[in-house]
Parts: C-alpha cells; sequence; structure tokens
C-alpha cells in the first residue's frame, strides 16, 4: 500500500451504503410516497428487514450512530409496541403476507432488551412474516451488555448471524473513547455464540481511534486473528463532531496524524491477508468459506445500509426511529426524533420524514457505484444493456475523471470495462464518488474521510 499515493485520497466522501447517499433526500418524500414504494413490492419475491433498536446504556465517544442513552430497561417497552403497530401500518399497504429472507436487528444496542422483550418482538414479528428456510437472521451485540443467557434465547429465538463491537483491545484506547472492554468479555459472548450454533460471527474494530498506534493495534490484530471471527470489519473512524457533538470528548491532539492512520489500515490488511481472510472490498473481510467470499467470488456480494451483504439486493424494509428503507422505486427514511416517532404511530400515521425516489439517471448511476463497489469491475455491457445507453457517451466526464486514478495504477481499463486493481480498492469511495452526480457544486464536508 503506497502510503504518500494514499494520503492524496483521503477526503469527505460518502460510504455508499446506499446510492444517492442519504444526504441526498429530501423532506419531499413523505408517507404517500412510502405507501406508493410499499404497494409496489413484489410478494412472489423475497424481502430484507431492518429494525433499529436505537437504545444504549453507556456514551462511547467515538460513536456516529443513532442512539438513545439510557440506563432504563423499560422505555424499551413502548418503542415494541410501536414497532408492533409500524408493522401494521406496513402491512396496511403491503397487502399480501411477504417473504424474508434476511433480518437484522441493529442500533444502538439490540442486545440492550431484556428475554421478554427479543420474545416480544421476534413473537410480533414471525406473526406477519414467512421466513425462507435458510434465511439469515442477524443482530449487533455489544459484548459488555449480553449474557450467555441471552445468546441462548437468541439462538432459540431462529438467530444465526451475531456482530460483535470490539473496536479496539487496547486498554488506553479504551478509556480514551470511554468503552472499557476487557478481552474476556468479548471472550465469553464470543464463545457462547460459537456453542449455541452461529453461523458467522462478524467482529467491528476501528482504526483512526485516539491514541491508537501501529504497535497498538498489531496487538489487538493479534488477539483478532487469535478468535479467527468468520469476518472483520475494519471501519475507517467517521470523525464528525459537527453532527455528534459527544466526539468532542476526545481529546483532538490524540486522534492519529492520517499517515498513522494508513499505516495501521496498511497493516491490519496485510495481517489479516495473512491470517487467510479475503478482502471483500472498502472494510470488510472474510474467511475464504464465508458466505460473504463465495457471493464475491460468485457476483452475487451487494451492498446495503449494513455494509456488504450477500443478499442486501433484495427490498429492504426499515422499522423503528431514524430506520431508511430501500426500494426498486426508492427509498423512505423515518425521523430521527423518538417524539416524532411515536406521535406518528399513534396516529395512525407511517413515520416517513425524507427519503427519495429514483430518477432514470439516479438508477443508471447506482447500478454502476453498485458494480464498482461490490465486483470490484465495471463492464460497460451489462449497463448498456439494462438501460440503453452507449456508456461512453453518457459517461464522457467520468471516464475523462477517472484517468486520475488509472495513471496512478488504481484503476485499469480492459475490454470495455474497468477494474479496481489491489491499491484502487483502499480508494474505492473516491471512485465512486467520480460518478456521483450529487456531489457536483456540493460542500463535501458533511461526509465523513474516505481513508
Ligand atoms: C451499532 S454499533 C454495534 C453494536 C453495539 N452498539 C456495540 O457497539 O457493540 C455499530 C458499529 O458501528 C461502528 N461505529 C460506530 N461509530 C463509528 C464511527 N464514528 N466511525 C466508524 N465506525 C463507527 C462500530 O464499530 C460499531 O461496532
Ligand atoms: S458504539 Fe455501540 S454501544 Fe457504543 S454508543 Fe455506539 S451504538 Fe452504543
Amino acid at each position: 500500500m503506497e502510503i504518500e499515493l494514499l494520503k492524496q485520497y483521503s477526503k469527505p466522501g460518502p460510504r455508499y451504503t446506499s446510492y444517492p447517499a442519504a444526504t441526498a433526500f429530501t423532506p419531499d418524500v413523505g408517507a404517500e410516497d412510502y405507501s406508493m414504494l410499499l404497494r409496489d413490492i413484489d410478494p412472489a419475491r423475497a424481502i430484507s428487514l431492518y429494525y433499529h433498536i436505537p437504545f444504549c446504556r453507556n456514551i462511547c465517544y467515538f460513536c456516529a450512530c443513532n442512539v438513545i442513552y439510557t440506563k432504563n430497561k423499560e422505555k424499551a417497552e413502548p418503542y415494541i409496541a410501536a414497532l408492533t403497530r409500524e408493522m401494521d401500518l406496513v402491512a396496511e399497504q403491503t397487502q399480501a403476507r411477504l417473504k424474508v429472507e434476511q433480518l437484522h436487528w441493529g442500533g444502538g444496542t439490540p442486545s440492550f432488551l431484556s428475554h421478554e422483550q427479543m420474545n416480544m418482538l421476534m413473537a410480533q414479528i414471525y406473526r406477519r412474516y414467512d421466513f425462507v428456510p435458510g434465511a439469515e437472521i442477524s443482530i449487533e451485540l455489544d459484548p459488555r451488555e449480553t449474557s450467555p443467557e441471552q445468546i441462548g434465547t437468541l439462538a432459540d429465538l431462529g438467530f444465526n448471524r451475531a456482530s460483535l463491537g470490539v473496536q479496539d483491545f487496547d486498554p488506553s484506547v479504551q478509556t480514551a473513547v470511554n468503552r472499557i472492554q476487557p478481552e474476556d468479555i468479548t471472550e465469553q459472548a464470543y464463545n457462547h455464540l460459537r456453542a449455541r450454533g452461529f453461523r458467522s460471527i462478524n467482529f467491528d474494530l476501528i482504526y483512526g481511534l485516539p491514541l491508537q498506534t501501529v504497535d497498538t493495534f498489531a496487538k489487538t490484530m493479534e488477539k483478532v486473528v487469535g478468535f479467527r471471527p468468520d469476518r472483520i470489519s475494519i471501519f475507517n473512524f467517521a470523525y464528525v463532531p459537527w453532527l455528534k457533538k459527544h466526539q468532542l470528548r476526545m481529546n483532538k491532539e490524540d486522534l492519529p496524524s492520517t499517515e498513522t492512520r494508513l499505516q495501521i489500515l496498511s497493516y491490519a490488511v496485510d495481517r489479516l491477508q495473512k491470517a487467510g481472510y479475503v478482502h471483500i472490498g472498502m472494510d470488510h473481510f472474510a474467511l475464504p468459506d464465508d458466505e460473504l467470499t463465495v457471493s464475491l467470488r460468485d457476483g452475487s456480494l451487494r451492498r446495503n445500509f449494513q455494509g456488504y451483504s450477500t443478499r442486501g439486493g433484495t427490498e429492504l424494509i426499515g422499522f423503528g426511529v431514524t430506520s431508511i428503507g430501500e426500494f426498486n422505486s426508492g427509498y423512505a427514511q423515518n425521523t430521527k426524533s423518538l417524539v416524532d416517532y411515536y406521535r406518528a404511530i399513534e396516529a395512525g400515521r407511517l413515520p416517513t420524514e425524507r427519503g427519495l425516489i429514483l430518477t432514470q439517471d439516479d438508477r443508471l448511476r447506482k447500478a454502476v457505484i453498485r458494480q464498482l463497489i461490490t465486483g470490484l469491475e465495471l463492464k460497460f455491457e451489462t449497463i448498456e444493456q439494462a438501460f440503453d445507453v452507449r456508456f461512453e457517451e453518457y459517461f464522457a466526464r467520468e471516464l475523462e475523471a477517472v484517468g486520475e486514478f488509472v495513471d496512478q495504477g488504481m484503476l485499469r481499463f480492459a475490454n470495455r470495462s474497468l477494474c479496481v486493481t489491489e491499491q484502487g480498492r483502499f480508494v474505492i469511495r473516491n471512485i465512486c464518488m467520480v460518478f456521483d452526480a450529487y456531489l457536483l457544486g456540493q460542500n463535501q464536508g458533511r461526509y465523513s474521510n474516505t481513508v
């Protein structure tokens, strides 16, 4: 990895969990548009479901997720009741009973929920949806907030995948970010998940946190590869204090320089590859026999709001505060305010606050960005077949702009296709930005850094 070269590309940009990025959503899209998107779902095709559980007991200073901080578990009760009512409001639109092939509980901290609350929510989901055999049922777990009993409950409820928040094993880094998580806590959660037969376990790590150095992160990496989780995400720390004021509670001088961040990333990628992990794309790695690696090989890999996914090509309904739904014709996002969310649900209204209906140009660029970010190869012909355009004409400006990446050895032209090189994988966000029509003339300071 050429650090000097990559430094030039460390600039604000979207993470492309969607195209257009959520920052392009507008309040013009409301409950009526959402109803239309829901009505258009084809019941013959299985869908994905996402439930946002926003609660966390403690604040991690680095966190950029949509979180409500509380130690009061009772707060989750009205929330589950509202999720249940929201499912009914959605079902009024979709009419037919839908099939599900992927379910995800994210947060915040879904493991904040008690056994009873988990049982109640899952029972309500199973009452309303049919799950296809082998469906992926996953949850984000905070090792500090789970127990063998809870993992048993989750296994009994059908959960078969889990993502553990680890971030960094170094005690000084953990102190600096207000997340004390001794290694044995992670180990216990990991062992219990394995014992209960979870199919795939993911570790979330972050590079770019305060006090991290290559040496400290190297020690973290040794511990990580010692566990041998099926998947590993190494997120670039999104430092966005203008959105998340609590990030200012970390000492800014303790943040590693761009150079150090890139050295950490370089070390981590190298170490993971030596340990036999496959680089799936951007920040994701997986063992060769994991479904994610298999789908990278067979071209079925997708990208959705949770990152990379084997089944993300389906339409996705999002439930709960801040959740985003992704449909063939557009996106709809629920309100970010819990008060407004409850108010809408009580009034029998879908809690949609923003969204976007895709234009033909959006669809085209979405397909281009998806190919680049999941397949690392953009075949002009497949775009031409799907959209009836002449690629070189439609993207004349973009093809000129990618010349810079070609010159730097990050992209390669081959047989009317663009291939992302090993080096180019690290700047895939920057490459996608060339094809992003919403960035033209936009203030890019609103995004986190690309590498
Ligand atoms: C919802 S949390 C995971 C579940 C649980 N709350 C936990 O922390 O263990 C999702 C993940 O987002 C990542 N994350 C949160 N804030 C981030 C930031 N500012 N930059 C990069 N990644 C971040 C962390 O790796 C975290 O594990
Ligand atoms: S990282 Fe996880 S536990 Fe920490 S505040 Fe964010 S969502 Fe909550």
